[in-house]
């Protein structure tokens, strides 16, 4: 297991659409591991894949820091409501801008094992999952964000 280096805005690497896993092979595995240790050693709420450079449809999220999720090639299958809220990025390090995501989001993907799982969220899981998902697309949240892209230390003040 090891940190890696996150990548930030205004790396190609992030632009670019990933490509779906087929077998977990033990270097996928490897990435995985790593990806969940970087995630808790920047305390993100999530990263994917093409965050640390690798262009595979893999994410980590953990909004709770004891309750990891694993997706690989995950898809939303539904969606519904609204919320606004601040969000934030690894790879935008310092700033934060308002977003307005789905208030539920049924999606599916493959864990470690390559079994197939569903997972509804809400709240702040909804909004990691809409997050992480844009970043296997190339997308980036400032792309959404509604007003200015702010500092967070500014933010966290209010
Ligand atoms: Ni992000």
């Amino acid at each position: 297991m090891a940190i890696r280096n996150v990548r930030e805005m205004g790396e190609d690497v992030l632009n670019k659409a990933c490509k779906e896993v087929r077998e977990v092979t033990p270097r996928i595995q490897e990435l995985i591991d790593d990806m969940l240790d970087t995630m808790y050693e920047s305390a993100g709420v999530g990263l994917a894949a093409p965050q640390v450079g690798i262009l595979k449809r893999i994410v980590v999220i953990d909004v709770t820091g004891e309750d990891p999720y694993v997706m690989i090639n995950p898809k939303i299958i539904e969606q519904s409501g609204e919320q606004r809220g601040y969000e934030a990025c690894l790879s935008v390090p310092g700033k934060t801008g308002i977003v307005t995501r789905p208030g539920y989001v049924k999606a599916v993907a493959y864990n470690e094992n390559m079994e197939p799982y569903e997972i509804e969220a809400t709240e702040l899981l909804a909004r990691a999952i809409c997050h992480e998902l844009d970043h296997l697309d190339g997308h980036l949240y400032v792309e959404k964000v509604e007003g200015p892209l702010r500092n967070s230390e500014e933010v966290e003040e209010e």
